[in-house]
């Protein structure tokens, strides 16, 4: 808290939100307003980033990324006012439930990558360069919000400049190398994060890099396998080029996993249900055979008849349902598609 007034220019700080790599970021509220904004302080050297950060920031105007609200400039200090997202970091989110099963791990890296791209998508195009759970919040409405734009470049800056950026253990090669890096370095260190969310093996700790391939559980389908590979490849030439096209192949996976498993439920579900249904009508019709039918036996068997039959038919052309699997944070996660159910 060095050098820090409990008030600059009419915010009154109240707490320390965290602290990274590029100085500190408080909680503080307006005098006059009566809200609470986010306040991320740089000193000395550090207050040309800020200010390439804010440059960055302003151009940006999607909810889930904080709206810039002030830049206080005083002889000592640069400070950044911007929303505070109330919430829980995404690192902490993640580290309580870690491994993920696939379903929900895709879930999160679709909202990841939406955002991601919608960076890449603006027209001076922004590579984040820094995209890790740390730097997400879960908001209290379930939304993810991204934070951190202090090593975000634009895409004019990312033909020329060389520079070593990113954290260890989600930043792509080029960036640890020094080189040039962009929006491939996004997409690397997204696949980094997948990798994370299913396996629970920590990238930021020794040996500082994601997951391999001899480590993502068996149970992960060839999909997702193939496109973690594909973002993770070390030649950034060869990774989907920025995270519009990693969205793409995300909704394939995402289509391919639904077609093949919904049908095959489906097709057993609607196997059991015929196979009942016969096996019900010819024990009606052996009874009947056989002896002089007890009305009570001929009430019980049509019974069962008329059920299973109604079942089948609804198996067929009944609605689709969404059942609710699980509810956290006010995320809701829904299994799709049970047919006949
Ligand atoms: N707008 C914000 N709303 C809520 N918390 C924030 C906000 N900005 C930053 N934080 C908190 O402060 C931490 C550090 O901020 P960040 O911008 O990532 O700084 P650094 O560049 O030092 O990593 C974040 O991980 C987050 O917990
Ligand atoms: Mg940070």
């Amino acid at each position: 808290m060095k050098n820090r007034e409990d008030i600059i220019c009419g915010y009154h700080i109240l707490e320390v939100l965290g602290s990274g790599g590029q100085g500190t970021v408080y909680l503080a509220e307006h005098e006059v307003l009566q809200r609470k904004y986010a306040l991320k302080y740089a000193y000395g050297a550090e207050r040309e980033q800020l200010r390439r950060e804010a440059d960055v920031m302003k151009a940006l105007t999607d909810r889930r990324i904080p709206y810039l609200v002030d830049q206080i400039e005083t002889k000592d200090v640069s400070v950044l006012v911007m929303e505070y997202v109330e919430g829980i970091g995404l690192d902490a989110y993640l580290k309580e439930r870690v491994p993920l099963e696939e379903d929900k791990a895709l879930a999160l890296l679709q909202q990841i990558t939406e955002i991601a791209a919608y960076l890449h998508e603006q027209k001076g195009i922004v590579a984040h360069r820094d995209l890790k759970p740390a730097n997400f919040v879960i908001a209290k409405d379930g939304s993810l919000h991204l934070l951190d734009f202090g090593t975000a470049l634009t895409g004019m800056e990312s033909l020329h400049r060389h520079d070593t950026c990113g954290t260890p253990g989600y930043a792509a090669p080029e960036q640890m190398q020094g080189g040039r890096s962009g929006m491939e370095a996004d997409v690397y260190a997204i696949g980094a994060m997948y990798a994370y969310m299913l396996t629970g093996i920590e990238p930021t700790l020794p040996p500082f890099h994601p997951a391999g391939a001899d480590e993502w559980p068996d149970s992960v389908s060839v999909e997702s396998k193939a496109l973690l590979k594909e973002a993770l490849d070390p030649v950034k030439e060869k990774r989907p080029q920025d995270a519009v096209c990693l969205l793409e192949k995300i909704e394939a996976v995402k289509k391919r996993k639904r077609l093949l498993w919904p049908v095959l439920e489906r097709m057993l579900y609607q196997t059991i249900l015929v196979m009942d249904t016969m096996t019900a009508s010819v024990l009606v019709w052996l009874r009947y055979r056989e002896t002089p039918v007890e009305r009570a036996e001929m009430i019980c068997g049509g019974i069962t008849l008329v059920v299973l039959l109604w079942c089948a038919l609804r198996g067929m052309f009944g609605p689709k349902r969404r059942f609710v699997v699980a509810r956290e944070w006010n995320v809701t996660y829904t299994a799709k598609e049970m047919w006949g159910l």
